[in-house]
């Protein structure tokens, strides 16, 4: 089987390097993710271990698309029988560019009309459409007139783990975290700080690797649990990877340190690491005033908003703060050019990723 692991933009080298460490053969990056080939339970083991991928797709069919005639055509050409039937919900949603069919809307209507018409012709009836917890998610990418059609294996996003159950300011997403730790060149043994640690994610995400937990594994279940060729053989398949996974778990770990200087934010992440099963230390505290000790990695997400624009003197203090964590390798989630200049540092890696709709940079200094 053909499957495409999606990443946010700017994660896809990421994102390769973690599916290859994970074992997964014939990876590439392309703009938005990384193709891999494998059995189903290759899909199923990725839905359960990717870290930073956000979805994992199963490719069902790829096609030349003109016009709206030849959408139509390829997808009731698709087999969606084994996956759907008429008692399972299904939900299309489409991605188009460049190409003769525009509308994003229309075109996942004329592939969810494919999938109906089959059914209702083999069976008498059609799968009912639930656009919020569809047990089926089908997806459509159409660019230069070129159809892919793809099963969602992971159902809801990878990044909603369970663990969270308040956000906080700004969260980031997990997946996101994820990456930025990846990004930083962590090793998963060295003690690491998150000085502005919101509601965890960060300190989270890197206990998670520390102790080997596959970040999945809080799941109740991944969208192709829900399929209608989800049998009693696949359920064996799924809890044996889910066994193997609660055996692969390590108790030994660095120090994490979860730090902010607002204490309803450390709330929300000592709740958070707790429905996550992971141990941290905690503290009240000023980045302005961090003593993160020799050696360590700092890896963070500044505040933002645009009024920070006229006032850089938050960027410039931490600048300096930064500045006196001698030995450390520091990371930050830069969503402004200010973080930039006003570290008086060159960075020794620099990626453009997006946060959302946020262009940001990820800056790492090693600081001597
Ligand atoms: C963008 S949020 C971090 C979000 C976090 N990554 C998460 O996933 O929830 C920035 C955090 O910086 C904290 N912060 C702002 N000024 C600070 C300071 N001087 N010292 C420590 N933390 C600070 C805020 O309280 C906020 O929680």
């Amino acid at each position: 089987m053909e499957f495409f692991a999606s990443a946010s933009p700017g994660t896809e080298y990421a994102l390769l390097e973690e599916l290859r460490d994970l074992g997964f053969r014939g990876t590439r990056r392309i703009p938005g993710g990384v193709p891999f080939g494998g059995s189903l339970s290759d899909g199923a083991y990725a839905c359960l271990h990717s870290r930073i991928a956000q979805r994992i797709l199963c490719q069902l069919a790829r096609f030349e698309c003109p016009d709206e005639d030849a959408l139509y055509a390829g997808a009731l050409a698709c087999e969606w029988m084994p996956h759907i039937s008429p008692d399972t919900t299904i939900a299309v949603s489409a991605y188009t560019a460049e190409s003769a069919v525009e509308n994003s809307m229309y075109a996942s209507v004329r592939v969810k009309d494919a999938i109906a018409d089959q059914l209702r012709e083999a069976t008498g009836s059609r799968p009912d459409v639930d656009r919020d917890d569809p047990d089926v998610r089908v997806f459509l990418h159409l660019w230069r007139n070129r159809a892919t059609l793809y099963l969602d294996l992971s159902g809801a996003p990878l990044f909603q783990r369970g663990y969270r159950r308040t956000g906080g300011e700004a969260p980031l997403k997990e997946t996101l975290a994820a990456a930025l730790l990846r990004m930083s060149g962590w090793d998963g043994q060295t003690p690491l700080i998150d000085p502005m640690c919101g509601s965890g994610t960060i300190a989270i995400e890197a206990a998670l690797w520390a102790t080997n937990s596959a970040p999945g594994i809080l799941r109740e279940r991944f969208g192709f649990e829900r399929w209608a060729s989800h049998d009693e053989e696949t359920a064996d398949g799924m809890r044996r990877l889910r066994g193997e996974a609660r055996r692969k778990c390590r108790g030994a770990r660095p120090r994490i340190i979860a730090s902010d200087v607002d204490p309803d934010a450390l709330e929300a992440a000592k709740e958070n690491a707790r429905v996550a099963g992971v141990r941290l230390t905690f503290r009240e505290a000023d980045v302005m005033k961090l003593q993160a000790g020799e050696g360590r990695f700092i890896v963070t997400n500044p505040p933002y908003d645009v009024r920070m624009e006229a006032e850089p003197r938050f960027f410039q203090q931490l600048g300096a703060s930064l500045l006196k964590q001698r030995g450390c390798t520091a990371t930050l989630l830069a969503g402004t050019p200010l973080v930039r200049k006003c570290i008086p540092l060159e960075p020794v890696r620099a990626d453009r990723i997006r946060n959302g709709p946020l262009p940001c940079e990820v800056l790492t200094y090693r600081i001597d």
